[in-house]
């Protein structure tokens, strides 16, 4: 299969992290181009200083990292309780800081001008809210069909959400960007709770990771660890693992709707018969061979 070369849009977020270093211990897989950080499971200074930590830890100083942007387009940030993630975002382990600084070029314009200069080579792999994404769309339209793929990890097509409207929190936090993205016609496939929830941390596995555990590793439990109290799934890195093994996932073909509707299920997606007959199908991934995941997980870690 062909390296797959990306952009990773993230808001680290411990699972983003996972995912992150899951990405790094794959060169043969994996080419990431560079790293777009955005609001979402903490502060946008936060998930651009947790991007820059993580691309350090691994060594990874030579991959970009840009900063976008610090608000979804309609609604301000809803503060939510105790982030799962902790106060910093990576659980909260006092990890040191990079000594490089990202990008002084912004998300939205690093995503269109690395589009522009390679047409038909770059996946982007949204793991949080969309904002970057719609944005560059909306800023520069004739990235749309010079796309390669949109990989992403949110929404739910068929099952329960995971925040008050029923919806799934990257989405949730903003759902009109999840619209503009949703109906570009970007080939696209998506990786929302229908199986990211399948994709647990379960004590058996800690004990596994545990096991002849590298720093990396160590810090990478510790991360896990404290997140996965409060939630056992690894959303993001179900995205990382799909370019590298895509026979771990089955899915299906949907068009998903967005509710933006403040007075509704705000951020909701479902998959609908037909939609609105302009927006094209989405794969949407509904299983996964969460052992097999699982063991990918365990085997690239130990390579960093
Ligand atoms: O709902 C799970 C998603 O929300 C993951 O991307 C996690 O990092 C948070 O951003
Ligand atoms: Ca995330």
């Amino acid at each position: 299969m062909a390296k797959s070369r990306i952009i990773i849009d993230c808001d680290p977020g411990v699972d983003d992290a996972i995912a992150l270093l899951l990405a790094f211990a794959s060169p043969d897989e994996i080419e990431i181009v560079g790293i777009t950080t955005v609001i979402g499971n903490v502060s946008l200074p936060l998930t651009t200083r947790n991007a820059l930590r993580i691309a350090a830890m691994a060594g990874r100083q030579d991959i970009p990292v840009c900063a976008g942007c610090s608000r979804p387009i309609i609604l301000p940030r809803v503060q939510r309780g105790a982030s799962v993630h902790g106060t910093d975002g990576l659980g909260d382990l006092g990890m040191p800081d990079a000594t490089h600084p990202a990008q002084s070029r912004h998300a939205v314009d690093f995503i269109i001008d690395t589009i522009l200069r390679e047409p038909g080579e770059i996946t982007l792999c949204p793991i949080g809210p969309m904002t970057n994404i719609a944005l560059a769309l909306i800023k520069e339209p004739s990235i749309t069909t010079k796309i390669k793929a949109i990989v992403f990890m949110g929404g739910a097509a068929f099952s329960p959400g995971n925040t008050a409207t029923d919806a799934e929190f990257n989405i949730w936090i903003d759902p009109h960007a999840a619209q503009v993205v949703l109906s570009s016609g970007i080939p696209m496939t998506m990786f929302g709770l229908d199986v990211t929830r399948h994709a647990t941390l379960t004590k058996a596995r800690f004990d596994q990771l545990e096991r002849d555990a590298s720093p990396i590793m160590r810090t990478a439990i510790a991360m896990m660890r404290r997140y996965g109290s409060g939630d056992p799934a690894l959303h993001d890195p179900c995205v990382t693992a799909f370019l590298i093994d895509p026979t771990l996932f089955n899915g299906v073909d949907a068009v998903i709707e967005v509710d933006c509707d403040q007075a509704g299920a705000y951020g909701r997606t479902r998959a609908v018969e037909n939609g609105d007959g302009k927006s094209q199908p989405v794969h949407v991934i509904t299983e996964v061979d969460d052992e097999r995941l699982f063991q990918l997980i365990d085997q690239r870690l130990r390579l960093l």
